[in-house]
């Protein structure tokens, strides 16, 4: 199936700025330093949050007192991922486009990203959301269970389409 995207990926790679990039040497491993600064401060982010979801660090500051601090990391690093990862496609089409491990890597992102913002959207009505009783705490500490494997799934996809060889 991912056969059919040949012509787009070719015609994409045909684009004066596929060409550009492609003819910068130093233009890829930037872009790629770009892209894994911000892949570290959303894992950085997402690590401390999702170990106070589960209740194993910070707990002597709310849930929300940690949420507000570090989850804006994560939504303000998400774009610079968007954009330096579509970067690298433009550069390379095929690599990604036809890669089954990108199209689970962002498949996963979308559900990482869905339980994130779950657990931050309760707290903007009611700060007290997560911590106001035992049944919420366990649920919070599910969320924080469920996120971070997801996370470091994205993160090892990520790392694996390299290896993978595309349609
Ligand atoms: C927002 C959408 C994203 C897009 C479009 C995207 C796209 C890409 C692309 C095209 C590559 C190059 C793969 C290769 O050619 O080997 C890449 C690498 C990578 N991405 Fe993303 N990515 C996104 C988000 C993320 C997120 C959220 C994470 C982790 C939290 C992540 C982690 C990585 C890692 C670890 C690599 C390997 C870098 C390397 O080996 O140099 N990406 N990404």
């Amino acid at each position: 199936m991912l056969r059919a995207l040949d012509p787009f990926c070719e015609q994409l790679a045909a684009t004066p700025l596929s060409q550009m990039i492609q003819a910068t040497e130093w233009a890829i491993p930037a872009i790629q330093t770009v892209h894994i600064v911000a892949v570290a401060t959303v894992m950085a982010s997402i690590l401390i949050v999702d170990l106070r979801l589960m209740g194993f660090a910070s707990r002597d500051q709310s849930i929300a007192a940690v949420a507000k601090r570090y989850l804006p990391a994560v939504w303000y690093a998400l774009p610079v991922l968007l954009i330096t990862g579509a970067t690298l496609i433009v550069a390379e089409p095929s690599r990604s486009l036809q890669n089954p491990v990108f199209i689970l890597k962002m498949a996963i992102l979308l559900v990482a990203a869905g339980v994130t913002a779950g657990c931050q959207l309760p707290l903007r009505k009611n700060a007290r959301f997560w911590d106001a009783s035992t049944s919420r705490r366990w649920k919070a500490r599910l969320i924080g269970g469920l996120s971070l494997p997801l996370w470091i799934a994205i993160l090892f996809a990520g790392r694996w389409i390299a290896y993978v060889q595309s349609a």
